[in-house]
């Protein structure tokens, strides 16, 4: 496809959203688009994230008897990776769009995706995954719902469970207000430790392909309740 650049054009998108004070309607419009060969969509890599497969290699991650959460998942990549580890994995996105496409993409997945919002989670969530992974979702949504989204993604942790979250790390340079995506801050990313879910290790990680731009990858671990 030729045509407008992809993050110009998912911007647009964005903003038009947004100034009907919609904050996640446009990625429909975009993934619709997309489908239609009309738009590229910016983050389709057609492979995991590389800071979360470093991270799960590093880590020895066996996901055999246990649970994964992935949120805005997308195409579905990342979903696949952890379920590739063994993980009996749920992977959700508010695009239905998006939805269908993992599933077309990975016809032989055993990976149950879903259509849901973050901001609207299913209360059978709530603190019951061993494995919650959160890789460019809060920070595509504006800074307005940002409590929320944070609170939902660590609510979904649960006990003995781990959250892994990746982010664009704000820069002095950034305008907060100006996004997507709107990176977060350290003390945003602190703020996903809540209650006895606790940090165990916050990265700031320079992206080898961007020499300029830094990325959060954050794990946090929820205890289990002392009898
Ligand atoms: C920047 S993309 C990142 C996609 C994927 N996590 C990745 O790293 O490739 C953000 C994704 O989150 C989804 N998303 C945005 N807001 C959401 C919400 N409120 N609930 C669920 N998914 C959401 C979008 O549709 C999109 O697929």
């Amino acid at each position: 496809m030729t045509g407008p650049d992809p993050e110009e054009h998912a911007r647009r998108l964005a903003a038009e959203s947004l100034s009907a004070d919609d904050p996640t309607g446009w990625f429909e419009r975009l993934y619709a688009e997309a489908e239609q060969g009309e738009a590229v969509v910016p983050w389709d890599r057609g492979a995991p994230h590389r800071m979360l497969v470093e991270w799960a290699r590093a880590a020895g991650l066996d996901g055999h008897g246990r649970t994964a959460l992935v949120i805005g998942s997308g195409l579905g990549e990342d979903a696949e990776f952890f379920s590739g580890l063994g993980f009996r994995t749920v992977a959700f996105d508010v695009s239905a769009t998006a939805v269908r496409a993992a599933r077309r993409r990975f016809p032989d997945s055993t990976v149950r995706y879903l259509t849901a919002d973050l901001l609207d989670t299913p209360d059978d969530w709530e603190k019951v995954f061993d494995l919650v992974v959160e890789s460019l979702t809060v920070q595509a949504l504006p800074r307005s719902v940002r409590l929320e989204a944070v609170a939902r993604v660590a609510g979904t942790v649960g006990p003995g469970g781990t959250l892994i979250v990746v982010a664009a790390a704000r820069d002095k340079r950034d305008d907060p207000d100006q996004g997507p995506p709107w990176p977060l801050t350290r003390a945003e990313v602190e703020s996903f430790a809540t209650g006895d879910l606790r940090p165990v290790r916050i990265e700031a990680v320079r992206d080898a392909q961007q020499p300029g731009v830094r990325r959060w990858r954050a794990q946090f671990h929820r205890d289990r309740p002392r009898h």
